[in-house]
């Protein structure tokens, strides 16, 4: 009789232990982005989600994340569309209004998700290229600038050429693939 009990107990001790343990489990992978953990990577910075500014925004490069560029800078970017970068980028007044409040609402000092607080330090005030805050250069000061003549990359602003989870807002230098390069090993 006693040892059916002593064995009763060990048992519930156990499936105890069993779901605490499967239950920190989870916790930890909620932390770290569970989606992401599972599939490989999470992301760094926050995907796109708005398909008006996916359709406007991403004809000649990829839909850049909001969480790339502080506020102040994606005023500027919106208020100079006539000239961008040597091209013209004008939308329609709702379009312009719709577009400039997602990407203030997920500025890069605005939001805490991931890597984004990096992008928003530094630089000159208002400078209007990701690919000139302190944390880009010093994140690709060691990516020779010859890489860029590869037809399939042209310029740093091609994120997507070398990290081809950008899209998904993961840029971790374990998913890097440079055309004409290869893997990153740093
Ligand atoms: C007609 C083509 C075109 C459209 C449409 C366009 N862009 Fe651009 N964009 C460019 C070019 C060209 C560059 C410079 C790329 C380079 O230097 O290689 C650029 C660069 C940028 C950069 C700087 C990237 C860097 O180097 O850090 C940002 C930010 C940007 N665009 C945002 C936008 C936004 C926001 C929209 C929508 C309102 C938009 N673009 C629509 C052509 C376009
Ligand atoms: C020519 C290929 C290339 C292009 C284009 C490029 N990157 Fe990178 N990027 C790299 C490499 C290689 C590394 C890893 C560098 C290292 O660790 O020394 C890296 C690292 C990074 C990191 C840090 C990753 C980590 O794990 O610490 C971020 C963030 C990043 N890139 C963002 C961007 C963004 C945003 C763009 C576009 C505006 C971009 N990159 C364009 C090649 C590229």
């Amino acid at each position: 009789m006693m040892k059916k009990w002593l064995l009763l107990l060990s048992l519930l001790t156990g499936l105890v232990l069993t779901a605490q343990a499967v239950q920190g489990d989870e916790d930890e992978h909620e932390h770290e982005g569970w989606h992401g953990w599972f599939k490989g990577a999470a992301a760094d910075i926050k995907p796109v989600r708005n398909e008006r500014y996916r359709q406007e925004c991403a004809s000649c490069h990829m839909a850049y994340q909001p969480g790339l560029l502080p506020a102040q800078s994606w005023k500027r970017v919106m208020n100079s569309l006539d000239n961008h970068f040597g091209e013209n980028a004008e939308l329609l007044p709702e379009d312009m209004k719709l577009i400039s409040e997602y990407l203030q609402a997920g500025a890069a000092d605005t939001t805490s998700f991931g890597r984004s607080g990096a992008f928003a330090r530094g630089g000159k005030a208002g400078r209007m290229r990701i690919t000139e805050s302190p944390y880009f250069l010093r994140k690709h000061d060691e990516v020779p600038k010859r890489f860029l003549k590869h037809e399939k990359i042209g310029s740093f602003s091609n994120c997507v050429a070398c990290h081809r989870s950008a899209e998904q807002g993961v840029y971790d230098e374990h998913d890097v693939n440079i055309p004409g390069v290869g893997r990153w090993d740093d």
